[in-house]
């Protein structure tokens, strides 16, 4: 009989969003009649940008004459959005890239799950405390993580990202093989410094450490003291892999386009002692098991940078800056501490004392039934915040506001 990978067992309970959502599904049948305002999840809830509409449209055309349809595309992405992601993305900060070290994929997501599979069980994984859950799930499922003791993997470090360092986590102590950074962060929605993602760098370089740079919030960041790509600091095109993505920049959460950009120089070790490079074996994996986004959205992607697509997205961004200027404020105004909301569409908020994360999330679900995520979720550190997202439409984020004001907390 066929046996389970054990390193399921080791997960624990469901996926956070997906745990939540089962949650307020419970709460709307007993409930049938709330109005429910969702501010859990980042999902976005502005329409595509017309430019992007537009290119869709064109290409689903394309699709339906025999010599413009288009069957199998390359799994690394058509070259017209590599090449435009390096134009746009890149070349304006003074970054040079190849075309074959971007590779087009449907989801920031599913590349930082994924791309841990290029990695021996064997490697030590640092992970900051609140994370991004997939970070964690996904190296669990690796064989990475030990056994979970105490509220913690025994094999992955934490590191621990709060008020009191101001949400920029020290060094491992010892060296660890892989390092995960989300800059702008999710769930903190706060930024590291360019002098500390170059502090960073360094550390890494110095340590043999591979860095996942997950910057899927860049087009949020307002600050001039960060960076919006990791390869903008010297050195970590021999370090670092970039996860970036259409889902928040440009509303893409349904429509799936994202990419990753794994460098040449970026070499680590074999078994016996030999260099090998990342670069042709995350593209010997995505040929093997992926067989590439559709040509329709890639089209749709490649719009984002067109004149009218660029300006339209920048609209939807500052429309869900406003929302998150709106929670922060009036977060304030009744007495709650909150961070993040200025670089990134996510308000990490202290839960009021005495409360725990998830009892905070439940009040706010049965008393004013609205969404939010507990920051317990994201991790042991993340206990005694939670988050909420800008991304509702401004109406839901105004009356949330004004709900939250009722609890008089
Ligand atoms: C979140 O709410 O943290 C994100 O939407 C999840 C994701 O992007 O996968």
């Amino acid at each position: 009989m066929a046996l389970v990978n054990e390193n399921y067992s080791n997960l624990q309970s469901s996926y956070l969003f997906a745990n939540i959502a089962r949650k307020v599904a419970e709460f709307q049948k007993t409930h049938p009649d709330a109005d429910i305002i969702r501010l859990g999840i980042g999902d976005v809830t502005q329409p595509l940008a017309p430019a992007v509409i537009e290119s869709m449209h064109k290409a689903v055309d394309e699709m339906s004459q025999a010599d413009t349809f288009r069957g199998y595309g390359p799994e690394q992405g058509y070259e017209f959005l590599r090449q435009a992601v390096i134009e746009h993305d890149y070349k304006p900060r003074g970054i040079q890239l190849d075309i074959d070290e971007v590779f087009i994929s449907d989801g920031a997501k599913s590349d930082v799950g994924n791309i841990q599979e290029l990695f021996s069980a064997h490697n030590t994984v640092a992970i900051t405390d609140p994370v991004y859950p997939v970070y964690l799930d996904s190296n669990v499922m690796g064989g990475r993580s030990g056994q979970f003791v105490d509220g913690k993997f025994e094999n992955i470090v934490y590191l621990p990202t709060n008020a009191e360092n101001s949400f920029s986590p020290a060094f491992p102590e010892k060296r660890v093989d892989i390092v995960y950074l989300c800059c702008p962060n999710n769930p903190t929605g706060t930024v590291l410094t360019r002098q500390r993602l170059k502090e960073w760098v360094d550390w890494c370089k110095t340590n043999d450490t591979v860095l996942m740079f997950d910057s899927a919030y860049e087009a949020f960041i307002s600050s001039e003291d960060t960076v919006h790509s990791i390869y903008e600091i010297e050195g970590a095109r021999e370090v670092a892999i970039e996860f970036r993505s259409f889902s928040k920049t440009a509303g893409f959460t349904g429509t799936r386009c994202a990419y990753t950009v794994v460098p040449k120089d970026l070499v680590i070790n074999t078994a016996n002692g030999e260099k090998q490079a990342l670069n042709p074996l995350w593209n010997r994996r995505q040929c093997t098991k992926f067989n590439g986004v559709p040509y329709i959205v890639q089209r749709a992607a490649e719009a984002v940078y067109s004149e009218a697509g660029y300006k339209q997205t920048r609209e939807a961004i500052a429309y869900y800056k406003e929302n998150a200027r709106i929670i922060r404020e009036g977060l304030e105004a009744i007495g709650l501490t909150v961070f993040g909301g200025i670089d990134a569409p996510y308000i990490w908020l202290k839960v009021p004392t005495g409360m725990t994360s998830w009892e905070f999330f439940d009040l706010l679900l049965e008393k004013v039934h609205i969404v939010s995520t507990p920051g317990a979720g994201f991790g042991p550190c993340g206990e005694g915040y939670l988050r909420l997202t800008a991304f509702g439409s401004r109406e839901n984020t105004l009356r949330a506001i004004e709900r939250i004001k009722t609890l008089k907390i």
